[in-house]
């Protein structure tokens, strides 16, 4: 059987498959339908110095290809996460990413400094698309000088692996990639969800209370994965893919375009237990191709070349 381990910015992964931030609880409350031991790691919910009560209902919204949200990052803080979530994770048996949130700057690094303490930890993700407070709200990830400080700060903090999470509502998200990689970052993780909205045009009430809010699920993924291959293009640090994947083939398209591992979120709402399934669908896919070890497919993509039949045609008209 393919071999299925990946390094992911000095984090050992026993393959490929990680849970995305907020789709999968804290990893936990899905182990009775995908078991722990399947992921190569659980990333949890975005977890902020103090408890934030999130945005008024509604905040989630289906769409024809995908689901909207605007959950506005509720969670019961950092004190609550280390009593009652870090231990839990910690029992699983696999690696376990914490993702911080803050309002400021420095809120980021503060998280750091006292995750860092904790060896139930095995890395840090750093959710760079949190409105910053001291910015017009905007959020940290688009401008590269603050997303760089965001990450230095961290970087100052631990020495855990640091895993970048960029926004895809970017003009040149290479710009913001080469700024983390500057800042120290490991790892890169591409992306979060796109800006987008519905409404209802009998009853002319948006889809969600906030009106806009992030669009994630199958629909995305062309723009994640064009997103997640200028990323690769653009630093040396291994590239996390994430944006619509809930098929084995969508895992193996991350990595050809140059990803080292891929995250798993909105396709959990409705299949939880699919995501466990991946990794060995990912395997007979290798074995049925004779590769023998996955990373040989990261960032194997090549030029476009027309197939011999297709050019035949073309001579011809
Ligand atoms: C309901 C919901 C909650 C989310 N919460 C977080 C979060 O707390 N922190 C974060 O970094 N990303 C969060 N995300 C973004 C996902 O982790 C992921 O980046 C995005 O949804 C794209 O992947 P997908 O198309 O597979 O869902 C959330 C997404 C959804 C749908």
């Amino acid at each position: 059987m393919a071999s299925l381990s990946v390094d992911c910015g000095g984090l050992a992964l026993r393959n490929p498959i990680l849970s995305a931030s907020g789709t999968f609880g804290h990893g936990l409350e899905m182990q009775h339908f995908a078991a722990p031991h399947s992921l190569g790691a659980l990333v949890s919910k975005t977890v902020t110095l103090k408890p934030r009560p999130g945005n008024p209902h509604p905040r989630i919204a289906e769409t024809e290809a995908g689901l909207l949200n605007s959950i506005g990052l509720e969670n019961r803080g950092i004190e609550a996460y280390l009593r009652d979530v870090l231990p839990a994770m910690a029992s699983a048996d696999c690696a376990v990413v914490t993702n911080i949130g803050g309002e400021k700057v420095e809120d980021f690094a503060e998280l750091a400094r006292i995750l860092h303490e904790r060896s139930e930890v095995d890395a840090l993700e750093v959710n760079l698309s949190c409105p910053n407070v001291q910015g017009g709200k905007l959020p940290f990830s688009t401008d590269p000088r603050v997303a760089q400080a965001v990450i230095r700060g961290v970087r100052a903090a631990t020495n855990k692996p640091v895993f970048a999470k960029l926004s895809p509502n970017v003009t040149d998200i290479g710009d913001i990639a080469r700024a983390c990689e500057a800042a120290g970052a490991d790892a890169l993780t591409a992306v979060n969800t796109l800006l987008g909205m519905s409404v209802d045009w009998r009853t002319g009430a948006p889809g969600i209370n906030t009106v806009m809010g992030g669009y994630s699920g199958v629909g995305i993924k062309p723009v994640a994965l064009r997103c997640a291959w200028q990323c690769a293009r653009a630093v040396k640090i291994p590239i996390i893919g994430c944006g619509g994947i809930g098929k084995a083939s969508d895992v193996l398209e991350y990595l050809v375009v140059g990803c080292s591992a891929v995250q798993v979120g909105t396709s959990c709402f409705s299949d939880p237990s699919n995501i466990a399934g991946l990794a060995a669908e990912v395997a007979s896919l290798l074995d049925a191709r004779g590769i023998a070890d996955v990373r040989a497919l990261i960032g194997s993509i090549r030029a476009f070349a027309p197939s011999p039949a297709c050019a035949t045609a073309v001579g011809k008209a």
